[in-house]
């Protein structure tokens, strides 16, 4: 039997995963935009245009790769006026250079030993890199606790939606800071908060990988000990890391 691949099961749960996942900081694109060289750009794992539609909105020209027919679907009746590439990164050859190649909530699911390669190859000389991701956190620490105990108790070790906010200021290192063909290296945090009523909060529990790996029983056990604890909503803080970078021309 093909083992079921993590990476792509997202369009299992595709109009939960677009309903229900938040969008990105109209500020970062502004400001990837700003950085971005002028040309074409290059959106990797593009899933149901979460933020296609904001990039799409301020007119570049856009080409979406992503692998998964469902999510594409989405995406296609979304932002019609994008290409849309089915398939991984890993077997795209691009057609021309791009300004600009970004990733939302999707890079760590490239092969990580041929990512920036394939990223470098991609790129028009003085091109830039942004890959970028939302973490929502549970604002309520007796709550996140909570909840953070059912994971626990139904087998989820790897869900980030139950932990501590990291501290602000102290970003990972850059992923490549001793790569001398990128340069200009920079990283952001944007910070937001909303409260999601109970049915939004547990259809975001639905989109997250880590769930939908769970067998369908135990996963609906879960989701009923989880409306139990939250009630009508959670107060959630959705923090947007960032990082940039430059080809060097
Ligand atoms: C968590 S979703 C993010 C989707 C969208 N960018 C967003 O911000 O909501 C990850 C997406 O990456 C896609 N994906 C997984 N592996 C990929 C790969 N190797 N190359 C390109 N996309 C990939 C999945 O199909 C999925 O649509």
């Amino acid at each position: 039997m093909v083992e079921r691949q993590r990476s792509v099961v997202f369009g299992e749960a595709v109009e939960q995963y677009d309903s229900a996942r938040p969008d990105y900081p109209a500020q970062l694109i502004t400001d990837v935009l700003d950085y971005a060289a002028p040309g074409p750009v290059l959106e990797v794992g593009a899933g149901t245009g979460k933020a296609t539609a904001g990039f799409a909105a301020r007119g570049v020209s856009l080409t979406c790769v992503e692998p998964d027919p469902r999510m594409a679907a989405v995406l296609t009746a979304k932002c019609p006026g994008v290409r849309v590439e089915i398939g991984i990164f890993e077997d795209y050859t691009p057609d021309q250079g791009f300004g600009l190649l970004y990733s939302a909530q999707a890079w760590h699911w490239v092969d990580e030993r041929r990512r920036w390669d394939l990223a470098h190859a991609a790129l028009a000389p003085a091109g830039a890199v942004a890959v970028f991701w939302n973490l929502y956190l549970v604002a309520d620490p007796n709550l996140r606790d909570a909840l953070a105990e059912v994971d626990r108790r139904h087998g989820v070790k790897t869900s980030s939606l139950h932990r501590a906010a990291p501290p602000a200021g102290r970003a990972a290192e850059h992923p490549l800071a001793d790569d001398p063909r990128f340069t200009d290296l920079g990283q952001r945090r944007y910070q937001r908060a909303g409260h999601y009523p109970a049915a939004r909060y547990l259809d975001l529990v639905r989109s997250i990988s880590a769930y939908r790996m769970l067998a369908p029983d135990t996963r609906e056990a879960l989701l009923a000990e989880m409306a139990g604890l939250v009630g009508d909503g959670v107060e959630m803080a959705l923090l947007t890391d960032l990082t940039l970078a430059r080809r060097t021309p």
